[in-house]
């Protein structure tokens, strides 16, 4: 990872931790096993990448962070919402996440099954309420739509009933990057898109190339997430390694194989930096973050 990246992303992870337990409620409030879960699955843990997306992305767009607080908890309360439900028996069946135990491990599964669900409506309470968004209402009401469809059955939760339908069946190339761009890009170009929702005058040329950035790492980094899942080990990825063939998934590495897998991460990587090029200096930040979707171990 390149160091001005590394710095980046320190101070951005500092302000999204704060941002995050700032908007979550208290584990004495009732009900407490709740609110207990909630904390327990979103603080302390992860890479936050789509909340270091939208601060990158209104960076290059010259954003202020403080305007981009709300939409990146947003995001990152429907990711943690979909890893809960992920994690849960009924799909796959996980116990170990972000080094911990699964939330349906460490409470049980109704409390993991309402965790979930309290951590989505409090991402759309926050967009449509949070009093540190500036943009203009009818922006506002945007980032509610660009999170809504991304999360849906158009969406995330789309890509999900493909990835439990897909279960020990052949399925295409065509099929697999359909199921990964939904379960994985939809969320992933959402934390882009919605940095750009957060003040009126941007460029739509501009919105537009971040836009098609972000689809090329959405797809980048659910490839990698399968490279993954095969190379590294459950300690560094604070999950169990070797899920995917256990569980029978459809994976890049399965279909292409682990050389033709990497080839699709580095390509992808390449059409998002052509994405770039209408960009200066400015968007080094998500030129190296896109390297780094590709290059990292966890
Ligand atoms: C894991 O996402 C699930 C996918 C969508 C691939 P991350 O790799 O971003 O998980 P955390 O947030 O760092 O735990
Ligand atoms: C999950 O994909 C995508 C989500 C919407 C959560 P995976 O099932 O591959 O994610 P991991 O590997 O469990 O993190
Ligand atoms: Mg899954
Ligand atoms: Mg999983
Ligand atoms: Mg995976």
């Amino acid at each position: 990872m390149s160091n001005a990246l590394k710095e980046y992303l320190s101070i951005c992870q500092t302000r999204v931790e704060l941002a995050l337990e700032d908007r979550l409620p208290s584990e004495h409030v009732l009900p407490k096993k709740l609110h207990q879960a909630m904390r327990y699955c979103v603080l302390d843990g992860g890479k936050r990448m789509r909340p270091m997306l939208t601060y990158c992305a209104g960076q290059t767009l010259g954003i202020a962070p403080e305007l981009l607080d709300a939409p990146a908890c947003a995001v990152e309360f429907i990711h943690v919402y979909s890893l809960i439900h992920d994690d849960l028996p009924a799909m796959d069946d996980d116990n170990l996440r972000r080094g911990k135990p699964t939330c349906h491990i460490a409470f049980d599964e109704a409390t993991a099954i309402l965790t979930g669900d309290a951590l989505q409506t409090l991402a759309f309470e926050i967009l449509a309420h949070d009093p540190s968004i500036s943009a203009s209402p009818e922006n506002r009401l945007k980032m509610i739509t660009v999170l809504a469809k991304a999360s849906g059955s158009q969406g995330m939760v789309g890509g999900q009933a493909i990835d439990l339908e897909s279960v020990g069946t052949q399925i295409t190339l065509p099929e697999l990057e359909n199921m990964h761009i939904h379960k994985t890009g939809a969320l992933i170009r959402a934390s882009v898109n919605m940095a750009a929702l957060a003040t009126s005058d941007i460029d739509p040329v501009l919105a537009s190339k971040l836009d098609h950035y972000a689809k090329c790492i959405g797809l980048s980094f659910q490839v990698k997430d399968d490279i993954l899942d095969v190379e590294s080990d459950t300690a560094t990825l604070g999950k169990t390694q070797g899920k995917d063939s256990n569980n029978d998934k459809p994976t890049y590495p399965a279909l292409l194989g682990m050389t033709g897998a990497k080839q699709k991460a580095l390509e992808l990587h390449e059409k998002a930096l052509d994405c770039l090029k209408v960009f200066g200096n400015e968007a080094d930040l998500l030129r190296d973050l896109s390297l780094y979707i590709i290059q990292r171990d966890h």
